[in-house]
């Protein structure tokens, strides 16, 4: 690993990034689906917790490295809507490690100029996590580092169902103009209203499927799916993932830039 020295978003600290890696073609907004903890425990004979565990882990790393590689928001999808039909003991084991990790790490995120934020149905957690969450959240509030989003009940569809109730009471009460909603009114009503959207996703597990997750911010994102179960997800993992998303040609519905002897002769 070669030493690049660049300062990121601002913060004191010099990041490294791998000398294999474009620094000018990072993705700004990485969004990841930590998949595959429940089969990294059972291919070890072990409880499914113990995957969880080991995803904490996975997940500080991968957060610390988008850090000191200049990527500028991070979103993990910890826990969707959907995961509350999981058997009682995984879920209140689950809710038990999200305030443990936060407690834990709360100090350093603040320190490491973290910004941390939680999207989702927040209401719904265990009245301590919701706590810990507020807390969490103001102090990391002014930190000029990364921006790191927490999905946790989470669900794409629900948040586009508030958003739309949103801009319906809006619009119901006088305050807006419905001829006007467009794609940026539309999306400023969403959780991550404060960021762009994510450019490249990585699932891990294998799974082909983004399973209710930024159904309207991953529209142009890059899809890189790996094997690798999110327990041994790391810096070697990280790194295929973002060369893989600079290998690619974003079009965005057009066509690929074209060198002007091509635009002569074509
Ligand atoms: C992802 O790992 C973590 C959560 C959804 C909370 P899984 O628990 O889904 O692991 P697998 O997919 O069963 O292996
Ligand atoms: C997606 O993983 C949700 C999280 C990673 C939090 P799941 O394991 O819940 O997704 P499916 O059931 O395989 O689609
Ligand atoms: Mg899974």
């Amino acid at each position: 690993m070669s030493c690049v020295s660049t300062t990121s978003q601002g913060h004191p600290q010099v990041s490294r990034i791998p000398s294999d890696l474009d620094i000018h073609r990072m993705p700004a907004h990485v969004a990841i689906i930590m998949d595959g903890n429940g089969r990294w425990a059972q291919a070890r004979g072990l409880p499914r917790m113990m995957g969880h565990r080991a995803g904490v882990e996975a997940l500080k790393t991968t957060l610390r490295l988008c850090n000191d590689w200049g990527i500028k928001a991070l979103t993990a999808y910890a826990f969707s809507t959907e995961n509350w039909s999981r058997p009682g003991d995984e879920v209140s084991f689950l809710m038990t490690l999200f305030e443990r990790v936060l407690q834990q790490e709360l100090d350093s995120l603040e320190k490491e100029q973290v910004q941390i934020r939680f999207l989702g149905d927040l209401e719904a957690l265990p009245k301590r996590l919701q706590n810990l969450i507020e807390e969490a959240t103001k102090r990391t509030a002014l930190n000029k580092g990364i921006h790191f989003n927490v999905c946790t009940n989470y669900g794409g569809r629900r948040e586009l169902v508030l958003a739309a109730k949103k801009l319906a009471e809006r619009s119901a009460s006088g305050e807006l103009d419905p001829a006007l909603i467009d794609e940026n009114i539309f999306s400023a009503e969403l959780l991550t209203a404060d960021e762009v959207d994510p450019d490249l996703l990585i699932r891990t597990s294998g799974e082909n499927r983004i399973s209710n997750f930024l159904l309207w911010q991953l529209a142009y994102a890059e899809i890189h799916v790996t094997e690798v179960l999110w327990p041994d997800f790391n810096s070697v993992e990280l790194k295929k993932a973002l060369i893989d998303y600079q290998s690619r040609s974003r079009r965005f519905g057009g066509l690929d830039p074209i060198s002007p002897s091509e635009q002569i002769n074509s």
